[in-house]
């Protein structure tokens, strides 16, 4: 099944007002004109609103680094579903391993984000991924399971089609250590098939998985040559507007 493929860039905390406005406005110009794919930037809180007025004529999507699952309240230093919709947003990232191991979030806290940008409307992009040493030690699809399973616990089926993926495996991110294609495939097409078992085929099957981790100009073409990487989310590469225009442009 051909999957619409999404190339996102996850700037993480990084550009200010005027460096945001600057890279959002060289996207908008380098992906207009792209009916076969969608383009997504999840810049920091601070710039949401102003991102979006840049790309307002473009089709690029834009998406919160993270999200709270109450619509307002006393959550200081969060951002509500409510927030982000009102900002521009229309999607989350949730889970990222840099949430799940600086700041300790757990199974619990990112299941109730999931839960709560699907409830707002909002598209959820959820991040899995193993450490090197669980890669090591034989653990990756065991930790993938756990994951995915804690994580999306009580989906109801029809929104998992709204639902993004990202396999992001935790050595392979700000490293330069890319996973080679066939280990990302590899891991995809396990992912996939875990989906079919937890939901059902026709669900796995329209899924979109992306694969996150030191991907590069120079990577994107092979990676994005595998049958089940539907994507990419890009850090490091994401922050340079060449090399990300180049990455959204994957042949
Ligand atoms: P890098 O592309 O810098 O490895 O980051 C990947 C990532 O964490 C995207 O969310």
């Amino acid at each position: 099944m051909k999957r619409r493929p999404l190339l996102a860039g996850n700037w993480k905390m990084h550009t200010t007002v005027e460096d945001a406005c600057h890279l959002a406005a060289e996207v908008a110009k380098c992906s207009a004109g792209l009916s076969d794919r969608d383009v997504l930037l999840a810049p920091p809180y601070t710039v949401l609103t102003e991102v979006a007025h840049v790309l307002q004529k473009s089709e690029v999507l834009i998406a919160s680094q993270s999200v709270c699952w109450e619509e307002e309240g006393a959550f200081t230093g969060e951002i509500s579903p409510a927030m982000v919709l009102s900002a521009g947003g229309t999607a989350a990232i949730i889970g990222h391993s840099e949430r799940r191991q600086i700041f300790h979030e757990d199974h619990e806290i990112i299941n109730k984000r999931f839960l709560g940008a699907l409830k707002f409307g909002l598209i959820p992009i959820f991040c899995i991924g193993e450490t090197l040493e669980e890669r090591e030690m034989g653990k990756t699809f065991e930790i993938l399971e756990e994951q995915l399973r804690e994580g999306l616990a009580g989906v109801d089926i029809k929104d998992m089609k709204k639902t993004v993926v990202a396999y992001e495996p935790v050595w392979a991110i700000g490293t330069g250590k890319t996973a080679t294609k066939e280990q990302a495939q590899e891991v995809h097409k396990f992912i996939r098939t875990l989906l079919a078992k937890m939901f059902e085929k026709a669900i796995a099957d329209s899924v979109r998985i992306l694969y996150g981790g030191s991907v590069k100009p120079d990577n994107v073409d092979a990676l994005m040559a595998q049958p089940d990487i539907d994507g990419a989310l890009v850090g490091g590469a994401a922050l340079d507007a060449e090399s990300f225009c180049r990455i959204i442009n994957f042949i």
